[in-house]
């Protein structure tokens, strides 16, 4: 065997999801690791734990992982999404100024807005698909820049390589709420984002039982503010929703290729139907940034919007004759959810705001599971037919 031969692969993120490396209970050599509910830990111990509020062995196989599909250096894993946006807008002062993508998840804005506009945080929005956010940028002078991408419900496609690196050559942090895709499908450090946030809530757990965030990165400074937020302001997860998380996150690869699957089939079948307006999906030949999809993301994702033509009260008959997608907030996991986004993970986004932005009550959003794609398909087409 030669040289070459011998050296290891570089592992694969299907291969991270699974293997998790360290269990912390080496003397049983459980395939699993248990879980460790302990509030606090004898002084001295060899894996150095003090106090479950800033470090449990269920935390750091999680992380573990969780930096593993990244490819990064560090994550610190938190009790909810919300908990990991509250982690980085905490580490700001006030005067500092966020510029964030116009079309964000309702409950960010809301944090913003509501709680730390309080604390002196200023907030500036702007469309980053208009290439004159290079202006915006310039003028607003901010600490943080927020995107995601694909955003939430309007599933925009924001060229993150392209702003990443305009705000790198100003030293603009940026953060990337990559929740709609996961490392599976895009890695937003590697486009040049300085944090990666996650809702492990959605995809990466998977089964809808268990609420969880993360934020990865590999900038040892933001790591330090990460760590002491968790701690300090009590933003830690429970070992056991790190434990059930851990577990949906080894099947995440092969969740997301079949949602994915399902979801091109249905965004194909449902394109021309006479009762949607607009039908947004990012691999969709009709969508705005439908090339810059295929460049930026491996595959389309499992998110479906729909503007049908119909009023409201219409809009919720349609949800409600759906046998397989129940009307609910959440999105990611194995079994398909409709969400009327104004209504629901935007209702405390203003009303003009929202209207601005086309965010409406004909406008629902589908995230799209794992059963037989041809029940989900006849299950929209049965309600879309109705009326
Ligand atoms: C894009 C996005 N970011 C963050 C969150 C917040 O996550 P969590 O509900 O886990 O707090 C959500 C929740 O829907 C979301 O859609």
């Amino acid at each position: 065997m030669g040289n070459n031969q011998k050296k290891k692969n570089k592992k694969g993120l299907k291969t991270i999801a699974i293997h998790h490396g360290k269990s912390y209970a080496d003397e049983t050599g459980c395939v699993m690791p248990p879980i460790f509910a302990t509030s606090t830990f004898e002084h001295g111990n060899k894996a150095n734990f003090d106090y479950t509020r800033s470090g449990n062995p269920n935390f750091s196989i999680l992380e573990n992982v969780l930096k593993g599909i990244e490819n990064s250096n560090y994550c610190t894993v938190f009790s909810s999404g919300i908990s990991a946006v509250t982690a980085i807008v905490s580490s700001l002062k006030s005067g500092d100024i966020i510029l964030c993508e116009s079309n964000l998840y309702g409950c960010t804005i809301r944090m913003f807005e509501k709680i730390f506009r309080k604390f002196g945080i200023q907030t500036s929005y702007f469309d980053f698909t208009n290439k004159e956010y290079i202006q915006q940028i310039s003028k607003v002078k901010p600490s943080l820049i927020w995107l995601e991408s694909p955003t939430n419900p309007l599933l925009k496609i924001l060229n993150l390589k392209e702003i990443c690196s305009e705000a790198n050559s100003r030293k603009i942090p940026v953060v990337v709420d990559n929740t709609f895709c996961t490392a599976v499908i895009q890695k937003p450090l590697e486009l040049g984002a300085t944090l990666s946030l996650i809702s492990t809530t959605k995809f990466i757990n998977g089964h809808s039982d268990a609420l969880g965030g993360a934020v990865i990165t590999n900038d040892e400074s933001w790591n330090n503010k990460m760590i002491f937020s968790q701690k300090s302001l009590g933003l830690n997860p429970s070992p056991f929703d790190c434990w059930l998380i851990t577990r949906g996150l080894k099947t995440l690869p092969l969740r997301i290729a079949q949602q994915t699957e399902n979801a091109h089939f249905i965004a194909n079948e449902l394109n021309s139907h006479k009762l949607i307006d607009q039908l947004i999906y990012p691999f969709n030949k009709n969508h705005p940034q439908f090339e810059l999809a295929k460049s930026q993301m491996k595959i389309g994702g499992s998110m479906i919007t729909l503007k049908l033509k119909l009023n409201k009260n219409d809009t919720f008959n349609f949800c409600k004759k759906l046998e397989y997608f129940s009307l609910a907030e959440s999105l990611g996991g194995v079994e398909s959810l409709i969400c009327h986004p104004t209504t629901m993970s935007h209702a405390s986004v203003d009303k003009e705001v929202k209207n601005t932005l086309g965010i409406n009550d004909s406008l629902v959003r589908l995230s799209i599971g794992c059963e037989d794609v041809k029940d989900l398909l006849s299950d929209l087409l049965l309600a879309l037919d109705s009326f």
